[in-house]
């Protein structure tokens, strides 16, 4: 079959072989196909769809598009979690290193901020020196020695994802649930996990807003990685606020830093054990949650999960002492915004938060546009609150021209109000325990 042939065969949502995807992969890669014709395929699959069998061998495809990474000297199962993105989501950046101090392996591919949401990578690079482009090797090295690393996609791994994900982003195909499922699944694996904690984000801040669709994509991705040979634990968590104190790429680091040293908000901080400790049953290192919980408790209380964030980007070429200074990373050009009426914080939404975090400069708008890690927003109150009027709200942080005072000023926006307190949502909308 030639890559028409394959592209015809998905317009007409016919069966595609397994030997028919990798060609077509294999074309991909070897860039014996021009986009136009890799963009037909895209739009095709997203129009049709495809079964789970054939994104199962995508998925794979995907995969072996590039380097795939086999453990030689491990203590056990390697786990990695991911998010499918929110607004203030810095999760990774804390369980990473904890997960590890308590014996299980994390390798973890992480992606730059997307759209209004933010990114591990982009946040990781806010702390000076610090690389995120390695080798395959140097990444295995790292997992084997450190028990952590956390690096970017690059043309070693999945690139045909990579090919395929930048012309998803222009022909209008990013939100096809199999294109979503083998795009996020093939790095995975490609970086050696075997298992897999799902964080899938529900709600105003998420990418799939609404629960259904948020579990259509779980299930896909569940199915798919189960029958790609991963123990996949799934959940759905709530992101119609933005998650803890800090939003913006330095001060997300922040935050890290607190939640480390168990001074973290309690969103975050339990986001960080209910997930940790999932990690650490799939690794074998936990007959519990709450045996996970105590785990990861006693990594934050004796400092060891911190000393593991230090040594990750130490290793990473990164200076994490910048931490101990509590005015690092925040731009002096401050705007407190305050509280125009008595009553309480009803709700604070996480798609505006996040959009302004962009615009201010924590994000980006075009592809090349440069992020300002010092930028972004510290809240001092939360959704439930009883305020004055009057009562400082928010912190935000930008580069001081009268345009980002603006941008600045608008996050007001982002707050409602009501005179009676407003019902408290539930963190953890749903779980599926993966092995
Ligand atoms: N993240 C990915 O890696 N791929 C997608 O398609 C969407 C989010």
């Amino acid at each position: 079959m030639t890559p028409l042939d394959v592209i015809v065969a998905a317009r007409d949502g016919k069966k595609i072989s397994r030997k028919e995807i990798y060609d077509f992969v294999a074309a991909v890669a070897t860039h014996r196909v021009p986009d136009y014709l890799v963009s037909a395929f895209l739009m095709a699959v997203y129009l049709k769809g495809i079964d789970r069998d054939s994104a199962v061998i995508f998925t794979q495809a995907l995969r072996d598009s590039g380097a795939v990474i086999h453990y030689n000297h491990l203590s056990g199962p390697a786990v990695d979690k991911h998010s499918t993105g929110g607004v203030g989501d810095k999760i990774t950046l804390a369980l990473a290193p904890l997960v590890a101090a308590c014996g299980v392996p994390v390798p973890m591919l992480a992606g730059r901020g997307l759209g209004h949401t933010g990114g591990t990578i982009d946040k990781m690079e806010a702390i000076p020196g610090t690389q995120t482009h390695l080798s395959p090797a140097r990444f295995q090295e790292q997992v084997e020695t450190l028990g952590v690393c956390i690096g970017a996609q690059t043309d070693d791994f999945a690139p045909v994802d990579g090919i395929f994900y930048a012309l998803r982003d222009v022909t209008g195909t990013i939100d096809s649930y199999p294109l979503v499922t083998a795009s996020i699944l093939s790095k995975k694996l490609a970086a050696g996990a075997s298992a897999l904690v799902l964080d899938i984000k529900v709600g105003r801040g998420a990418f799939f807003q609404t629960r259904d669709r948020a579990e259509i994509l779980r299930d896909w991705l569940v199915g798919v990685g189960r029958d790609a040979g991963l123990w996949v634990s799934a959940f759905l968590t709530n992101m119609n606020e933005p998650l803890g104190t800090h939003v913006g790429n330095a001060l997300e680091m922040r935050e890290v830093f607190d939640i480390l040293q168990g001074k973290g908000p309690p969103d975050t901080t339990e986001l960080t054990l209910v997930l940790g400790s999932e990690m650490l049953m799939l690794g074998g290192r936990a007959d519990s949650s709450e045996h996970g919980r105590a785990l990861l408790q006693q990594a934050i209380s004796d400092g060891s999960g911190l000393a593991r964030m230090n040594g990750l980007f130490q290793a990473q070429g990164g200076d994490p002492s910048v931490l101990e200074d509590p005015n690092w990373g925040i731009s002096a050009h401050l705007d407190v915004l305050y509280a125009p009426r008595a009553g309480f914080i009803s709700h604070i939404d996480a798609l505006t938060v996040g959009e302004i975090a962009r615009a201010l400069g924590a994000g980006r708008m075009r592809v090349d546009d440069v992020i300002d890690p010092e930028v972004g927003m510290i809240f001092l109150k939360k959704s439930g609150a009883h305020i004055d009027k009057g009562e400082p709200l928010v912190h935000v942080h930008h580069r001081g021209d009268p345009q980002s005072t603006n941008i600045a000023r608008s996050c007001l926006n982002a707050f409602s109000f009501s005179d009676d307190p407003p019902k408290s949502e539930a963190l953890i909308l749903d779980i599926q325990h993966g092995k």
